[in-house]
């Protein structure tokens, strides 16, 4: 796994949107993988930016979403159909319906994840993205996740609701399931893209580039991945051996 280690925050959004337009710029039919969370916003920013400038264009692109709270519609201000449309889309050239988010309020969940894996068949991404929760899961793929999983519904960890609570008003808000790629569906696509910041991913950085390979730790995964970018800042590098 390649390792860039940022000075900040600000850096690392730059660095990890120079990698991301690049695919664009290459393909400009790429299929994205995006991430939810606080790590891609500057990312996205800065992608916003390059759009803006006139240096990228999103008009034939397509993006496939990793996750999505069950019980929240798409309009839901919670949801991570809203916060895309908020952070990135409602913002670029992209065509909405080229844009796909599993729906967490379908009527026959597991019907949804069916059809997620149907899609994700035929929308291979050229880049994913993906952020780290403090726990070490990548998507909403908790510890002891198989690594051969393909897009489910998940109980949500005790410490990820409480990661999470901080964009809710209380912690009783959060929901506890969502519906989330899964590992295999992840690591099919051709380059993959972590960015990671903060002491609180120290940790599970450290497990993911210098760990062990295990279920116990999710992100592990990526080391068998042979085109793995990861793009963090000195924080989050901490605990590192370099
Ligand atoms: C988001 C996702 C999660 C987050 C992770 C880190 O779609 O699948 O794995 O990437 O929880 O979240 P932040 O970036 O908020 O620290």
């Amino acid at each position: 796994m390649k390792v860039i280690v940022t000075n900040d925050y600000h850096e690392m959004s730059k660095v990890a949107a120079e990698i991301v337009s690049h695919v664009v710029l290459d393909n400009p039919n790429a299929v994205l993988g995006l991430a939810t969370g606080s790590s891609p916003i500057g990312l996205y920013n800065n992608l916003i930016e390059m759009y803006e400038a006139g240096l990228l264009s999103f008009a034939n692109v397509s993006t496939v979403n990793l996750d999505e709270y069950v019980g929240l519609d798409r309009d839901h201000p919670q949801s991570y159909a809203y916060f895309m449309r908020n952070v990135l889309f409602d913002h670029i050239d992209i065509d909405l319906g080229n844009t796909h988010i599993p729906c967490g309020s379908a009527d026959n969940l597991e019907q949804q994840c069916r059809q997620y894996n149907e899609l994700l068949a035929s929308l291979k991404q050229d880049i994913q993205v993906l952020g780290i929760g403090s726990n070490g899961h990548i998507g909403f793929n908790e510890p002891g996740t198989p690594f051969d999983s393909v897009t489910h519904i998940v109980q949500l960890a005790d410490s990820t609701i409480k990661d999470n609570s901080r964009l809710f008003n209380s912690i009783d808000e959060v929901p506890t399931k969502a519906i989330t790629m899964g590992i295999s569906n992840i690591i099919n696509a051709r380059k993959i893209i972590v960015i990671a910041n903060g002491t609180n991913k120290a940790d599970a950085v450290y497990k993911m580039v210098q760990g062990e390979i295990s279920e116990n730790c999710p992100a592990s995964v990526l080391q068998k991945h042979p085109d793995v970018v990861l793009v963090c800042d000195t924080l989050a590098a901490a605990k590192l051996k370099m």
